[in-house]
């Protein structure tokens, strides 16, 4: 595992967008996955911006985003697809077919988490993982519990992870969907490549718990470091707030 520290949440995300850019150039026909949240806004502007300084050609790439909540789609405010359509897919020429997303409104969740991991494996498995983690240490939706689950399923929500994503839904609690869809801790895993991104200080227990504490399912972010190729990419509030720790 690689631990990478940046000046600031700005610096990581150039590194960060640069490093996505080269690897698009590289590798035309690449899968990433990708997160939302506040933390990779930084990142998919940066995307956006090299996208139109350079010409970046996204026409092979597919993505699969990591989550979705009951409930919404696309046509939805507060929808993780609404979120990627206005930050990313609106700036890049990324086929609408190569765009990888878990339907919240889909009249059989069952079925349609059956689908998503389909699509993913038909795909040839996801070459790039992009993460951030939640202050109690959830990746996608994958919250802290006795047990996790490893297959694309339902999660429901702790309240703590309700309240941070109140932003999405004008900061009303109570609009928060209680459930989502995500991809399961196996279909993480199974990533050729991840890079965990951990901006500012209310991440550093959670980080902190995952670099030193042991692998648990009640941080589940720990679970990453059992694979080969992890980078994790904190700014200095973090790596500052996550030095007081120790
Ligand atoms: C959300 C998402 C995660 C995200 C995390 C952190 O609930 N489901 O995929 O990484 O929580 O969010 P933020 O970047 O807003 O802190």
């Amino acid at each position: 595992m690689t631990c990478e520290t940046y000046e600031s949440e700005a610096d990581l995300a150039a590194a960060l967008g640069r490093r996505v850019v080269g690897l698009i150039q590289r590798h035309p026909t690449i899968v990433l996955a990708l997160p939302t949240g506040r933390t990779p806004i930084a990142l998919y502007s940066e995307l956006a911006r090299l996208t139109r300084l350079e010409h970046v050609d996204w026409s092979g790439v597919r993505t699969f985003n990591l989550d979705e909540f009951v409930g919404l789609g696309g046509g939805d405010a507060g929808s993780y697809r609404r979120f990627m359509q206005t930050r990313l897919f609106d700036h890049v020429n990324l086929r609408a077919g190569h765009i990888g997303f878990l339907d919240g409104r889909a009249p059989d969740l069952e079925q349609e988490c059956t689908r998503y991991a389909r699509a993913i494996a038909d795909a040839g498995g996801i070459d790039v993982m992009i993460l951030g983690i939640g202050a109690n240490g959830h990746v996608g939706f994958n919250e802290p519990a006795d047990a996790l689950l490893a297959r694309t399923h339902k999660a429901t929500l702790d309240l703590p992870t309700r309240a941070s994503n109140a932003l999405w839904f004008d900061g009303e609690i109570a609009r928060v969907p209680r459930e989502a869809l995500t991809m399961g801790m196996a279909t993480i895993l199974q990533s050729h490549a991840i890079v965990l991104m951990g901006t500012g200080e209310s991440k550093a227990e959670a980080v902190n718990a995952v670099l030193t504490g042991g692998i648990t399912t009640r941080v589940p972010a720990s679970f990453l470091t059992l694979h080969p190729q992890v980078t994790m990419m904190f700014d200095e509030p973090l790596a500052d707030a996550m030095a007081t720790l120790r």
